[in-house]
């Protein structure tokens, strides 16, 4: 079930990606320090996720994503990383129980998914009350709009003034979300009541 487009795929595979993975990885993650059971979703070929393992070993890292190929990839990339594993989930559908993790990561995929509200609330649903969600996306902009017609990826590009309102009403707080990179991308974090 790929949800990017040839093009995307290659590229998210690609040497490059998983160079800047590393100074991404810190600014996306805000301060926020991974511990416990970490939750990736859309972890594409694992570039965050080998970076994530190698800064944070003692975190237990479950790696996810809808695409059975990058799944196949990341598997490849990641089999010495000890304590991570690797699985098949749509975002919308997590194949967790209530409570499961201790912090949940996104990083630049809510995008690719039509229905990111509901990922939202699995997100709010696999999280143990005081978890974190963090992560990073694109912001609906002319310019991030007109990529995504050009590269013909199924998207739903989410609007700034959408991701606050959708984090609350999944039943997150301690919202916080911040534009980057000329407003063409957000960061964000939320936490799960206690
Ligand atoms: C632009 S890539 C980013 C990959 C990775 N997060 C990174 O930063 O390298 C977006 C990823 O989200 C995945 N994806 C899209 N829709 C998804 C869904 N509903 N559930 C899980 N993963 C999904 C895609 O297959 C793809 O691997």
């Amino acid at each position: 079930m790929p949800v990017m487009s040839a093009v995307e795929r290659w590229f998210c595979q690609s040497p490059p990606w998983h160079w800047v993975a590393g100074p991404i990885l810190g600014w996306a993650l805000q301060g926020i320090t991974p511990q416990g059971a970490v939750l990736e979703l859309g972890g594409g070929s694992g570039a965050m996720a080998a970076e994530t393992a190698r800064r944070f070993p003692d975190c237990e890292l479950t790696v996810t994503d809808v695409d059975p190929a990058m799944v196949t990839a990341a598997q490849r990339r990641l089999a010495d990383a000890p304590r991570v594993s690797v699985r098949q989930a749509d975002a919308t559908q997590l194949p967790f129980a209530d409570g499961s993790f201790d912090v949940a990561v996104s990083y630049l995929m809510l995008h690719h998914v039509v229905q990111w509200r509901q990922a939202l609330a699995e997100v709010a649903r696999v999280l143990r009350p005081g978890g974190t969600f963090v992560g990073y996306d694109l912001v609906a902009t002319p310019l991030t709009e007109a990529v995504h017609w050009a590269d013909r990826s199924p998207h739903r590009l989410i609007s700034r003034h959408e991701l606050r309102p959708a984090l609350l009403e999944a039943g997150l707080h301690d919202v916080c979300v911040r534009t980057a990179l000329g407003r063409q991308a957000m960061r964000f974090t939320a936490s799960k009541p206690r």
